[in-house]
């Protein structure tokens, strides 16, 4: 019965896309000290429990003050293929079928490492990841708290590399820095090709201004998280008639927010809105797109038609052909049947 509740024995095997996820974001704490103590990196932490210890933050920007330094440790191109390579290996264990990967290459050019050392990294490793049926891309994110002049070097730089690089995305710090700041260098972008999307955190001061103007000026075509557009029901009508994806992310909400936005996320689905759950920064966070899954699922007593809607909208939200959409919705279905007969 389709009505049935969700157990994670059903999530584990549903087949689901994965469109919020940060490579960096996946860096946990064991690879974090390897590669420290390879590189000869000094990060302040020497064992797996400082580490963690270190991860006490409340909001956007207390998270990313620990998300950025981090950083250091990913030196040469073997460091981010490891890294994407782990990732990759997770989301093949958890049934993702397709996923779209942010990456953030001003982070590491400020601190001298080549685009093409992380960008070659990050690509080889979605190149192999076909080996075990997982179909990975890469989302070049903008810093958002760095200038607009930055944002269009980046995309100059990356001109030679575009062929490894789906779509363009806006995250870092929101506070004072709208979308539109970057309006040219998403014109930009998408005369070069590129598909688009942008953040639109939780709870930001403007968050409704920014909805916006990600919307209707720069018209992206998902917003990443982006739940505050319950406030103005035009702007629910909006993304609900367009078809445009919102991707949310439960665990990253709860501890940036102190709230998984649930109500926010089953209140856009009654609306025909197509949201989807992600995991955003999954070693920072706490969990990986099951653990989410089953976040969501287990605080609203969800059934399996409620999830299976979740991951339908993953499919039919990402930037596949048709003819691929309908593969994967396929399998689901497929999937499910198969779970209801045994
Ligand atoms: N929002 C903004 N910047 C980020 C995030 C996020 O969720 N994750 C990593 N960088
Ligand atoms: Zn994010």
């Amino acid at each position: 019965m389709k009505n049935q509740l969700a157990t994670r024995d059903f999530i584990n095997g549903l087949p689901k896309a994965e469109l919020h996820l940060h490579l960096e974001g996946t860096l946990e704490p064991e690879l974090k000290l390897a590669l420290a103590q390879k590189n000869g990196v000094d990060i302040g932490q020497t064992t797996i429990a400082e580490v963690q210890a270190s991860y006490n933050f409340n909001s956007l920007a207390s998270f990313l003050a620990v998300y950025y330094p981090a950083m250091d440790v990913l030196q040469t191109e073997a460091d981010f293929y490891q890294l994407a390579m782990a990732y990759l290996t997770k989301a093949h264990q958890e049934n993702i079928r397709y996923t779209e990967l942010f990456f953030d290459p001003q982070a590491h050019m400020a601190r001298g490492i080549a685009f093409e050392t992380v960008v070659n990294g990050f690509h080889r490793a979605c190149v192999d990841a076909h080996a075990f049926n997982v179909d990975a891309h890469l989302i070049m994110c903008f810093l958002r708290d760095l200038s607009a002049e930055s944002a269009r070097q980046l995309l100059e730089t990356a001109k030679p590399y575009q062929a490894k690089i789906l779509g363009i995305g806006l995250d870092s710090d929101e506070h004072h820095n709208p979308p539109l700041k970057f309006l040219r260098e998403y014109g930009e972008a998408v005369a070069q090709g590129y598909r688009i999307t942008m953040h639109a955190d939780i709870d930001q001061v403007d968050s409704i201004q920014h909805i916006q103007q990600a919307l209707e000026i720069i018209r992206v075509e998902r917003l990443d998280h982006g739940t505050n557009i319950v406030e103005n029901p035009d702007l629910v009508d909006w993304v609900a008639q367009l078809k445009i994806g919102l991707t949310s992310c439960p665990l990253s909400n709860r501890l940036v927010a102190d709230d998984m936005k649930d109500q926010e996320v089953l209140n856009l689905i009654d609306h025909d809105v197509k949201v989807s759950i992600n995991s955003d920064d999954p070693a920072y966070f706490g969990g990986y797109i099951n653990d989410n899954y089953e976040a969501i699922a287990n605080a609203n007593q969800l059934t399996i038609d409620q999830v299976v809607t979740f991951a339908k909208n993953s499919f039919e939200t990402a930037w596949i052909s048709d003819v691929q959409k309908a593969t994967y919705l396929t399998e689901i279905d497929e999937y499910v049947e198969n779970y209801l007969k045994d």
